[in-house]
């Protein structure tokens, strides 16, 4: 069911210094960084030959990576994203398999303009797994 591995997203404490790290120390191509205010993150994308690392930091008081860094305070990895041809196809049939979708349910719509689901990290190796419509 799950295709390309989409990206990896990093939450970071110091967006700016993350950026260096990549641009500069990793030799990687990052972009400038994007509010999302609807996700409550700010977002820059490192472009990789073969797959996306985002770097994520919190964006305004409810940010709903706030409490990662507070249980990480130096960052660490927060989730993968993996491709799938259809979402709600996709969604019925790990719910049928018992697999927990997160929120309502509904896709929402991500930082790459296309739909998007999480599923609970406890169903999946202790890893929050995003799927996004390729
Ligand atoms: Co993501």
């Amino acid at each position: 069911m799950i295709g390309k591995l989409n990206h990896v997203a990093i939450a970071v404490p110091d967006l700016a210094a993350a950026c260096a790290q990549y641009r500069d120390t990793l030799g990687a191509t990052v972009s400038a960084p994007a509010d999302e205010p609807d996700h409550g993150v700010t977002v820059v994308f490192v472009e990789l030959p073969n797959t996306k690392i985002e770097l994520l930091h919190p964006l305004g008081a409810n940010s709903p990576i706030a409490p990662f860094l507070e249980r990480n305070p130096s960052g660490g990895v927060h989730h993968i994203c993996y491709e799938v041809a259809d979402i709600l196809d996709a969604r019925d049939k790990l719910k049928a398999k018992g697999a927990r979708v997160l929120g309502d349910g509904e896709p929402k719509i991500g930082a790459h303009g296309k739909p998007v689901l999480f599923l609970h990290p406890k169903d999946f190796c202790g890893t929050l797994v995003e799927l996004e419509q390729a």
